[in-house]
Formats: C-alpha cells, structure tokens, sequence
C-alpha cells in the first residue's frame, strides 16, 4: 500500500476536548481547532511533567515483524532526531531477569512468542517513560495486539502521534533473526515461526486500525539500513517535530 501522510494532531485533540463540556463549538473549522491546539499547547508546556505540545509526551508506536529492522531503525533515529527509545521486547527481558514474582510467567510467554497480558508491559513502559521524563518517543514492538492498544491509552490516557511501519517479507525476516547472535531464547526457527503466526493475527490488525485512522508510515523493509533511514527519518520529524 502507498504511504499515506501523518494524521494532523487535531484528531486526538478532537477526542480531548469531548469531555471538557461545550467545548466541541469553538472547535468550528479546521483553523479553530489549530489556534486552540496552539493556546493549549503554551498552558501545557508549563505543567510538570509535560512533554509535547498536548501536555504529554509525543509517542510513535515502531512496529513491523520480528526481525523487520525496527532496532536498527529506532537507534538511527535517536541519534539524530533526539528520541527516545524504548523496545518493549527489551523491558520485558529486563523484567524477567529482575526476579520479580511475575518474572517467569514473562520468560515462558516470550520463549513461546506469546504476547505477555498487558498489564505487565503498559506498566513497564509507563515506569520507563516516566523515568525519562523525555518529550518525544519511540516505542517499538508495542502495541502487539488489541489488548496493548487499548491498555497503553486507557492507562496513559493518550494515544500514539503515529505509528512507523516496517513491511518486510518473512523470509527476510527469518533469514536475519536466525543469522543475529543475541542469545535469545526466541531466535529459534520453532518460536520464530510462531512468532510470524502471531504477528499476523494479532498484530496487523492493530496496524490496519492506524491505517484506517491516517496515522501510519509505511516503509518498505527490504532495503538497505542507510536507505530506510533516508526514507523514514523525514517523515518522523514531520510527524513529530523537536520541541
Ligand atoms: O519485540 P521483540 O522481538 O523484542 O519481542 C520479543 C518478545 O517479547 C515477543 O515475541 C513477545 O513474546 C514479547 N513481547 C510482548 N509484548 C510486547 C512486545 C514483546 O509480549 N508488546
Ligand atoms: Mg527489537
């Protein structure tokens, strides 16, 4: 499918200001709606804790099949554009080597290439965004499913500016994930296999929902790393530009 441009921010705006009481009359006109955004972005970069111009931290969901380059890709961007990164995958590996109670249940579920219940990584993330108390982020490999989806905004209380989507063809996918040397209890062609079966159930369907929404850039994995990131980089910043 073609890449469809980065949905205006009005969108969510739209929802935040269902709940505020009569406030959908200003919002008459496109042009309302922005000056509006505006104003209140002044109001929230004075709150603590804010970060982007909605008074929360911008996040871009990274998502794309195990092995898609959405690591190598997110590292790029950090170090140009001033991310921050954080892989989902890589707190919960975290989390199951902290010896906390629910540390083996994490351990099993990901050398099976099952999704862990949401309540484990939303908290993960939340406690990792908070600790970086960044304004911008990327956060890759999340959501994996409905259930993350709806978790991170129920909990957070926002969604995604937009979401970064690496399309890759599995046997790409296999070939790098069977080739990388990381000591993962998942890189093998068994778990690799299921994780494939996963993705496509459950976690395309969350990329079609950010499609239908206009929120997805779409970048063709089957290329070299310099080429992507020259593609995608542009995009991310228009999506998400620095403070
Ligand atoms: O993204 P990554 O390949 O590092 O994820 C490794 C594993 O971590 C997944 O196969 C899954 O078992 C688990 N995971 C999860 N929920 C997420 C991200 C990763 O359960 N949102
Ligand atoms: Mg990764």
């Amino acid at each position: 499918p073609p890449p469809r441009p980065p949905l205006s921010s009005t969108r969510s705006f739209g929802r935040r200001s269902t709940g505020s009481g009569g406030g959908e009359g200003i919002l008459r006109g496109l042009g309302g709606a922005r000056a509006l955004l505006r104003a209140l972005g002044r109001a929230g970069r004075g709150m603590a804790g804010a970060g982007g111009d909605q008074g929360h931290p911008a996040v871009v969901f990274v998502l794309g099949g195990p092995g898609s380059g959405k690591g190598t890709q997110c590292a790029r961007l950090v170090e140009s554009l001033g991310f921050c990164h954080l892989s989902a995958g890589d707190l919960l590996r975290a989390h199951m080597k902290s010896g906390s109670p629910d540390g083996q249940m994490v351990a099993d579920m990901i050398k099976q290439g099952q999704i862990v219940p949401s309540e484990v990584t939303v908290n993960l993330l939340k406690g990792a965004m908070a600790a970086d108390g960044g304004a911008r982020f990327l956060i890759d490999g999340f959501p994996r499913n409905v259930e993350n989806r709806e978790a991170f905004e129920t909990v957070m209380g926002f969604d995604c500016s937009g979401v970064l989507f690496f399309d890759c063809p599995e046997a790409v996918m296999e070939r790098r994930l069977l080739a990388r040397n990381e000591g993962r209890t998942d890189d093998n062609i068994e778990t690799i296999k299921r994780r494939f079966k996963v993705f496509v159930e459950q976690s395309m369907p969350v990329v079609q929902h950010y499609q239908q929404c206009g929120k997805v850039i779409w970048a063709d994995s089957d290329r070299s790393p310099e080429e992507i990131f020259a593609d995608i980089a542009p995009q991310v910043e228009k999506l998400v530009p620095a403070a």
